[in-house]
C-alpha cells in the first residue's frame, strides 16, 4: 500500500531519508472523467511509464459519459474498485450535460468525503520557463504549498431547501467544523511545516464569524504549543488573497479550509502560469486509503478534444502520486524532466507555447529516456 500520504521531496524541501526497498508492482486506477481530463491523462500515464516501474493500471470509465448511459456517475462497487488500488490518477469531472451538483457530488466530492481524504494538498511553484502574471516576479518568488482541509467546513454537503416555488424560497448550506477534521490538517500542516521554512500561516475569516473559523483559530493555537520549531501566523482570508498576488515571496506553507482552500489555489494556480499548471494530491495520511492524484483544473470544455490541453497539471499530480506510492526518486527524476521541457520552451499555447498536448507528453518521455 501507499507511503499513508507523505509528502514527497516536491512539497517537502527537507525530506526524510528512505529505505532502499525491493521493486514491487504498484495498482493504479487511472480515472480520465471527463473533457480534457482523457487527454492530460494519457499525458500523464505515457510519462509515468516511461519511467521503467512495474506499474498495473486499472483503466475506469466513469464520470459525465457515464452517468448519460448509466445514470450515476461512477459503478456501484466504485470504493472497492478504488480501494483495490494504492493510487488513483484522476482528470476531470464535470459537463455541461450533467448539472455540476450532481456531477461533483457523485464522483470527487464523494471519493473525498467516503475515502475520508482529509488532505488536500497543492504545491504553487513557478516552474523555470513559465511566465507568471505577477511583474518582477521570478520563480525564486513563487515556491507555496497550499493544505487544503477536505472533507468538511463548507463542502460538508449539510444543508437544505424548503419552501419551493414561494419567493421566500430558501437554500441553507451549514459549514460544519470538528475538533477532529481542524486539528488533523492543523497538525499536518505543522509538519510539512518543519520541512521546510518552519513558516506557517493559517487563514480564516474568523472577524466576520463566530463560530467553526473561531474553533479552527484556537486549535491552531494549541497545536502549535506542540511545534516550537515553526511561526505560525494567522491571516484573515481576504488580506491573504491579496497578499498572495503583492508579495507571495513571503508565503510558504498555508493551511485553510475547504472552500477557502479552494478559492486560494485556483489564485495561486494564476500565479504560477495558469490552471494548467497545477497539481494536486488527495490523502488521508497515516492510512493505506489509496490517494487521490488530480490537476486542480476542470474539464474546460472550450478547449476539450482539441489537443491543446496543458499536461503539466497531470503529470505533476503523478509526480505527487509517485511519492504516494513510495518512489520518491522517479518523482524527482519525472519533475526534473517536466521542469527541463518547460525551460526548453516546448509549452502549451495557455504557457505561451505552440506545443499541443501530446508533444509535451512526448518531450517528456525523450527527456526521460535521454536519461535525464
Ligand atoms: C477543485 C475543484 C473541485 C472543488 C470541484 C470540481 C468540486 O474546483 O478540486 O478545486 O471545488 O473542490
Ligand atoms: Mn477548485
Amino acid at each position: 500500500m501507499g507511503a499513508g500520504g507523505n509528502a514527497g521531496p516536491h512539497v517537502v524541501r527537507r525530506g526524510p531519508s528512505r529505505i532502499p526497498r525491493m521493486a514491487t508492482t504498484h495498482r493504479i486506477a487511472l480515472l480520465p472523467g471527463d473533457g480534457i481530463g482523457k487527454e492530460v491523462v494519457a499525458e500523464a500515464r505515457k510519462v509515468v511509464d516511461a519511467l521503467g516501474l512495474q506499474i498495473e493500471w486499472t483503466h475506469l470509465p466513469w464520470g459525465s459519459d457515464y452517468f448519460l448511459e448509466h445514470g450515476q456517475m461512477m459503478a456501484d462497487n466504485w470504493v472497492e474498485t478504488l480501494r483495490a488500488h494504492e493510487a488513483i490518477l484522476m482528470g476531470a469531472c464535470g459537463w455541461p450535460t450533467v448539472p455540476d451538483h450532481i456531477a461533483l457530488w457523485g464522483m470527487i466530492l464523494k471519493i473525498r468525503q467516503v475515502l475520508d481524504l482529509w488532505a488536500n494538498v497543492r504545491p504553487a511553484r513557478l516552474l523555470p520557463g513559465i511566465p507568471t502574471p505577477l511583474a518582477n516576479r521570478t520563480a525564486a518568488d513563487i515556491d507555496m504549498v497550499f493544505v487544503r482541509e477536505n472533507t468538511e467546513g463548507e463542502y460538508a454537503g449539510v444543508g437544505g431547501r424548503s419552501h419551493t416555488g414561494h419567493p421566500h424560497e430558501v437554500g441553507i448550506e451549514t459549514a460544519v467544523f470538528t475538533r477532529v477534521g481542524i486539528e488533523r490538517i492543523v497538525r499536518y500542516s505543522f509538519e510539512l511545516a518543519l520541512t521546510r521554512s518552519g513558516r506557517l500561516v493559517s487563514t480564516t475569516k474568523s472577524n466576520a464569524s463566530r463560530y467553526g473559523y473561531v474553533l479552527w483559530d484556537e486549535i491552531v493555537r494549541e497545536v502549535a504549543a506542540d511545534f516550537p520549531g515553526v511561526t505560525v501566523e494567522k491571516v484573515l482570508v481576504d488580506a491573504l488573497a491579496a497578499r498572495m498576488v503583492s508579495n507571495p515571496g513571503s508565503l510558504d506553507v498555508i493551511v485553510a479550509s475547504n472552500l477557502f482552500g479552494d478559492i486560494l489555489t485556483d489564485i495561486a494556480a494564476a500565479i504560477q502560469g495558469g490552471m494548467g499548471t497545477a497539481a494536486s494530491a488527495n490523502t488521508k495520511p497515516g492510512s493505506s486509503e489509496p490517494g487521490l492524484f488530480e490537476s486542480v483544473h476542470g474539464s474546460a470544455p472550450d478547449i476539450a478534444g482539441k489537443g491543446v490541453g496543458n499536461p503539466i497539471a497531470a503529470i505533476w499530480s503523478a509526480v505527487l502520486m509517485l511519492e504516494h506510492v513510495g518512489e520518491p526518486e522517479a518523482a524527482a527524476r519525472l519533475m526534473r524532466a517536466v521542469e527541463a521541457v518547460s525551460l526548453a520552451g516546448i509549452r502549451t499555447r495557455d504557457v505561451g507555447g505552440t506545443a499541443r498536448t501530446s508533444e509535451v507528453g512526448d518531450a517528456v518521455v525523450a527527456r526521460l529516456l535521454a536519461g535525464a
